[in-house]
């Protein structure tokens, strides 16, 4: 029986068996970048989705599979893998699911979405349940493509969207790591007041925003007990996460940032140890967001 599927992004499957190893969740078959487990869900920074309450349901006819589903729930998200011919007559006949991209800071959907794909020609796994409110955990947005120096904010505002929160107008943010500035752009633009941190210069364009000041130099040179304190931090510094970890850690002791959001970046092998040690950061958030490379992401609000 299968009691939780995980989808990972695509080459990061190894990252997610490594996850549901130390959740000590088995995995009892892959379907395409699908991980079937027959333990209950576990958390798992590297899937992209999980299916929370996946049954398997007899398809005998295209026709059974769409009626089946459409009795459980309105919304379904088609993962497509096997037997693509049948599937594509299976989601045909099903209300189409409206994957327009957000205009951010619009929040996410909130209707209830489940997921389904076919294991064998005659056979579903569905889920009316998961964690992303996203088509396969696939957060596309109306990009700017003229305002931001870099492509680096579409991860920010993929945090920002699945934690539900962003900076307001006149909160202060620190943005370490900061350069060329599409963070900064992104958070300028909600109308905070940002103070960039980089030993690279920022584009000019963005340097020169109003609510933007900048400072040349290491992140890891500022000392949180001598800074004022700010309503968010962000980092998307480049560095060992280990290296990350011990500057979170000391924001958080400080009691010098009331919100967090970082990026953990990992360099040849994924250091899973240090990513345990933000996952039990308590309530911090870690997980591998559509528009991470090699890499997680970490949030902690107040
Ligand atoms: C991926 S880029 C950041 C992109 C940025 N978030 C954006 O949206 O444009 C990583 C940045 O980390 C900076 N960096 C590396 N070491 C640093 C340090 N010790 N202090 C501050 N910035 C550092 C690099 O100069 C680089 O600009």
């Amino acid at each position: 029986m299968i009691r939780a599927a995980y989808l990972a992004a695509a080459g990061f499957e190894a990252e997610l068996a490594e996850d549901l190893r130390r959740a000590g969740a088995t995995i009892a078959a892959w379907h395409g970048r699908l991980a079937l487990s027959p333990d209950p869900p576990a958390d798992a920074p590297w899937s992209l989705d999980t299916w929370t309450a996946p049954v398997e349901i007899p398809a005998p006819s295209v026709k059974a599979a769409a009626d089946a589903l459409r009795a459980i729930q309105r919304n379904w998200a088609h993962l497509p893998h096997l037997h693509h011919r049948r599937s594509a007559l299976i989601a045909a006949r099903l209300p189409p699911v409206k994957a327009r991209p957000l205009v951010f800071p619009e929040p996410a959907p909130a209707a209830p979405l489940g997921a389904w794909t076919l294991l064998a020609p005659e056979r579903l796994l569905a889920s009316p349940s998961k964690t992303s409110p996203f088509v396969n955990g696939e957060v596309r947005f109306v990009e700017d493509r003229e305002g931001p120096p870099s492509r680096a904010y579409l991860k920010l505002w993929e945090a920002l969207t699945r934690i539900g929160r962003h900076p307001r107008p006149g909160e202060t943010c620190l943005d370490l790591g900061a350069a060329p500035g599409g963070w900064t752009w992104a958070l300028a633009r909600l109308g905070a007041r940002v103070i960039a941190v980089d030993k690279a210069p920022l584009d000019p364009a963005i340097a020169a925003l109003p609510a933007v000041s900048c400072r040349r130099e290491s992140a890891f040179a500022l000392d949180p007990r001598r800074e004022a304190p700010v309503d968010w931090l962000f980092s998307d510094i480049i560095c060992y996460p280990a290296r990350l970890l011990a500057l979170v850690r000391r924001w958080i002791e400080a009691g010098a940032a009331r919100n967090l959001v970082c990026t953990l970046k990992f360099q040849g092998a994924t250091d899973h140890d240090t990513a345990a040690a933000f996952a039990a950061i308590p309530g911090g958030l870690l997980f591998h967001g559509f528009h991470n490379k090699h890499e997680l992401t970490f949030a902690r609000l107040a």
